[in-house]
Order: C-alpha cells, then sequence, then structure tokens
C-alpha cells in the first residue's frame, strides 16, 4: 500500500483518504465530456446491486426495461449468443440496435488482455476513439494511462478497457438509458469472457451501467459493489478528474481500494489442459 495513503472507515464502508495528490499528469481538459456523469456527487449511499445473471438474461432485460427498447434487440434473438471473441467483435461492428449506430464512423468494442485481472469500463467512445477504433485514446485516455502505470498494469497487459456504449454518442452527450441497455448484453459477454478479478467503473454511466442502479460517484466510492461475483469499485471518471484536478487523490485512492479488493479476490482458476 502506498504508504502516503491513510485510511479513514466512514459509515460501515471503507474510504481511503490521501495526505496528498497523486502526480498523474496534468493533461489538458477534456472538453468534450458533459453531463450527469460528470457532476460532483453528494448524495446519500447507494446500494449493492448484482448484475444481471447471465448474457440471454441481460438481452431480454435489455429489451424489456427500457421504455425507448430497439425493436431488435441484437443479441436476445441470436440462438447462438454465446459469443466467443471473434464472434462478439463482429456482432459489436455490425451493430445496429439503437441510434448510435447511424451516427458512428465504427465501433469500439475495447481493447487488452482476455484474460485480463483488471477491467476499466467508462462510457462511451469520444471523436478520436470512433476514428481509431480503440477506446479511451484521447486525453482522458492519457490520464487513465498514467492511473494504470500508477497500479503496475498497461493496456494490454493484465487490463482490459471497455465502454458502457460501444457506439460514439452524437456530440459526446451522455450516453440515453436506453442506448447503455441495448449495448449491455456486450458489455455483459466481455465480463463472461475476461472473468475479471475486479471491475472499475470510471464514471456514473458506467457504474450505473454495471450495477443496474442509479449512482453518485461521491456517495458510491468505497463501497464494494458486485457483479455477479465480480467486486466493481466506482470511482471518476477521467474526463471528470481532468476537469477537477483536485479529486485525483480520491481517484487514486479508489484505486488502492480496487487493488486491496482485487487481491484479496482468489485467484484466476488455470484452464486444465
Ligand atoms: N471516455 C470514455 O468514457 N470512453 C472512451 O473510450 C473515451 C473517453
Amino acid at each position: 500500500m502506498d504508504s502516503r495513503a491513510i485510511i479513514s472507515v466512514i459509515s460501515g464502508g471503507p474510504i481511503w483518504r490521501l495526505r496528498e495528490t497523486r502526480e498523474w499528469p496534468n493533461l489538458e481538459e477534456d472538453a468534450n465530456r458533459t453531463g450527469p456523469g460528470y457532476a460532483a456527487d453528494t448524495s446519500p449511499r447507494t446500494r449493492v446491486l448484482v448484475g444481471a445473471a447471465s448474457f440471454e438474461a441481460a438481452s431480454v432485460m435489455a429489451a424489456s426495461a427500457s421504455e425507448h427498447a430497439p425493436a431488435e434487440p441484437a443479441v436476445a434473438k441470436d440462438p447462438d449468443h454465446l459469443l466467443d471473441w471473434p464472434g462478439l467483435h463482429a456482432r459489436i461492428v455490425s451493430c445496429a440496435a439503437c441510434r448510435l449506430s447511424d451516427h458512428r464512423t465504427q465501433a469500439v468494442p475495447g481493447v487488452g488482455d482476455h484474460s485480463a485481472d483488471w477491467l476499466f469500463v467508462g462510457e462511451g467512445p469520444g471523436a478520436e476513439e470512433d476514428l481509431r477504433g480503440e477506446p479511451f485514446v484521447g486525453q482522458a485516455g492519457k490520464l487513465l494511462d498514467a492511473m494504470l502505470a500508477s497500479l503496475g498494469i498497461a493496456r494490454g497487459d493484465r487490463v482490459y478497457i471497455a465502454n458502457a456504449v460501444k457506439c460514439r454518442p452524437p456530440n459526446n452527450r451522455t450516453p440515453e438509458p436506453d442506448e447503455i441497455e441495448a449495448c449491455f448484453p456486450y458489455l455483459q459477454r466481455q465480463i463472461e469472457l475476461i472473468q475479471p478479478r475486479v471491475i472499475v467503473a470510471l464514471g456514473r454511466p458506467a457504474a450505473q451501467a454495471l450495477l443496474k442502479q442509479e449512482v453518485r460517484i461521491g456517495a458510491a466510492r468505497g463501497q464494494a459493489f458486485r457483479f455477479g461475483e465480480i467486486p466493481v469499485v466506482v470511482t471518476y471518471h477521467p474526463a471528470y478528474l481532468l476537469r477537477n484536478p483536485a479529486d485525483k487523490g480520491k481517484a487514486w485512492a479508489d484505486l488502492c481500494f480496487a487493488k486491496k479488493t482485487l487481491e484479496s479476490s482468489p485467484p484466476k482458476a488455470v484452464a486444465a489442459g
């Protein structure tokens, strides 16, 4: 544990507080990002909710839970829904399950180690990600890379990076709940395939996609949520941190909490044979 960290236990859950801010680079603000996911949160604590039990259930849920459910859910009607990585990739890049597909240059499925211990989930691709087909390659991505480096991991090495929605929302707006629901089966399947030991939700839309409940980041920090059996830690989105560098210390504390959570989770089973 970083010697600069001190621990303060607040109302039932560990919250990590720092004496000083972690020195991540002071990158230019990602001015494109707006929306409720980036507002400071002060609401009461949220509660644990377990994620959808299966890919199929998630697909059906995606179709039924939303007021604006897509007419053709992407996966639920496919009998062969237990996709492998190539099948999942193909499905994502050809997806037209919601309106976000109308404006994209390309879908951005995700990047990284397919047997990663860590899964970081962001909100959705921005302009650069839409052009390059890889998540978190803009200014927020540079900060995310620095955050990963501080944990001793790197893009492609023990970590997978994905988004709640795989297509860029127009003008980088926050994705709508029905768009997140339509895309959720893909995230669900990514999690099933990777079986990460910890999931870090970056910002409110990612946390809400995973936890299926209203989340305020400020209140949810430091709590041990679960997606099925997998622990979920909630922290600020890197784009928020670019605009609010004073909160980088809190994000570093959250990453320390995530690391400790991972270290206390069972190691991955090694595939036989
Ligand atoms: N912000 C996100 O949430 N995801 C990206 O891929 C890039 C910026």
